[in-house]
């Protein structure tokens, strides 16, 4: 038997891919194998978001080329996101790459290898963007409590840096009834938590079903079990979504909501196709919605000809929203993108400083924000034991660990926490007693 070795780097849904690359795998006689000294097969499921990314893996790819020295006939793949931008290139960066195959058909690793064991020369397996082959259904791991599931994938919007349609090509909504069924059984498998993930899961529309109503429809599943979504888009965020997280208990009250700049020029410069003035409607309409609400966000700084007082509006709308959390991305140019043909024009010394500011602007902020938990009793699905001090962690349905003391409750359970203290990102607190 056949054992391969698979890493998945980027977003859930390539995690999500990737879990149905294994499952493929594994249908057709391989075997898993956590480390890929003891591997025939070696694949790398790849991110091409930014370059830091492109150029860590490519360094990955570098060493794991290396284990053939001890292992001949180790076959190395690359799949996903890169393999779909960069064809036939990797190759020419990481000789000892053996197969390519692009995030549209990662199916195609089965004949690749095939070819490979024929002898055939090497050929990368790109597929058009329009032509879309997705792997099976992950198998779900009871222990993991978490499923995902993949409702849309591509995205239609033209964001002037983002590689995303380049790679995943337009959106692709999966049938609502094949949903549910995949909801309905990681339910019936364990699953205590499902997040249904798409680029813009907002926009989700199959079978005459809207996004609101998909929600609807697998919140219906019965069970202990919560429902969260990401990544919401501010533009197609509607009111019907908050009111449907508002009314289902089974929805986590939390939004991802990416906003990227707060300023507003550089909003219409990324073409992020909202203006300031409505993002900061959805984010009232949301909070007035929904009791609770979590809030993050994703930022990136040193944009083409993002100014000093445009990275201020910036530090300054984060102040004033007071997010929970939110992710901090230095602007990278992705060739074939519109700002790529721009001047990257901040200096990295710049967007360095940029990031650490806000990053310290952050550390202020969720402390602040957590310290309003405390005294609180919240809702937590304990999900297990931190190896290195044996406290047990839980999670609220705001996605904020909460830290309980060793042997408080067992994972999988879902449980009412009293918030005694927070701590940076992290709350402490104890279990409530059940009758
Ligand atoms: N450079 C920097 N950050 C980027 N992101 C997407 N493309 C780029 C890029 N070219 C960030 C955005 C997005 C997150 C997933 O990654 O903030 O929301
Ligand atoms: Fe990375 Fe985007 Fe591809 Fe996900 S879709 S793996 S974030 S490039």
């Amino acid at each position: 038997m056949k054992r391969f070795y698979l890493e998945s780097y980027g977003c859930q849904m390539n995690v999500y891919d990737t879990q149905g690359l294994s499952r493929l795998l594994e249908d057709h006689g391989f075997s898993r194998v956590d480390q890929p000294e003891s591997a025939d097969v070696v694949l790398v499921n790849t991110c091409s978001v930014r370059e830091h990314a492109e150029e860590r893996t490519l360094n990955r790819l570098a060493v794991l080329g290396r284990l053939k020295a001890a292992n001949p006939n180790m076959k190395l793949g690359v799949c996903g996101c890169m393999a779909q931008r960069m064809g036939a290139e990797i190759k020419k960066r990481v000789p000892r790459v053996d197969l390519v195959v692009g995030a549209q058909a990662l199916p195609a690793v089965l004949p690749a290898l095939e070819a490979l064991d024929r002898g055939e020369k090497f050929a990368p397996r790109v597929e058009p963007l329009d032509h879309y082959l997705p792997p099976p259904r992950p198998r779900f791991d009871a222990k993991n409590l978490k499923g995902f599931v993949t409702i849309i994938r591509g995205c239609n919007k033209s964001c002037a840096y983002c590689i995303v349609p380049t790679t995943r090509g337009p959106e692709v909504s999966r049938h609502p009834d094949d949903l549910v069924l995949e909801v309905h059984e990681l339910v019936l498998q364990g699953a205590r938590e499902i997040t249904l993930l798409g680029q813009n899961v907002n926009s989700y529309e199959s079978g005459g079903v809207d996004f609101p109503e998909l929600l609807a429809r697998c919140g219906k599943v019965p069970g202990q079990w919560r429902l969260r979504f990401t990544t919401s888009h501010p533009r197609d965020m509607s009111r019907d979504v908050m009111k449907r997280m508002a009314q289902a208990p089974r929805l986590a009250p939390w939004i991802h909501l990416p906003v990227q700049s707060g300023s507003p020029r550089v909003l219409r410069s990324m073409n992020r196709d909202y203006t300031l003035e409505h993002y900061l409607e959805v984010i009232a309409a949301a909070r007035e919605e929904i009791a609770d609400l979590a809030l993050t966000t994703d930022i990136i700084v040193g944009f083409p000809g993002e100014t000093e007082a445009e990275f201020e509006e910036t530090v300054a709308l984060i102040e004033r929203l007071r997010y929970d959390t939110f992710y901090v991305f230095k602007y990278s140019p992705r060739s074939g993108t519109a700002a790529a043909r721009r001047e990257d024009d901040v200096p990295p010394e710049l967007k360095q400083a940029r990031l650490a500011r806000l990053l310290e602007v952050q550390r202020r902020l969720s402390h602040e924000v957590n310290q309003a938990y405390v005294g609180r009793t919240l809702e937590v699905l304990v999900e297990g034991i931190d190896q290195k001090r044996g406290n047990v962690l839980a999670r609220t349905g705001q996605n904020k660990i909460v830290v309980l003391p060793p042997g408080s409750g067992e994972a999988g359970t879902f449980r009412q926490a009293d918030i005694l203290r927070a701590e940076g990102q992290t709350l402490h607190g104890t279990l409530r007693q059940t009758a």
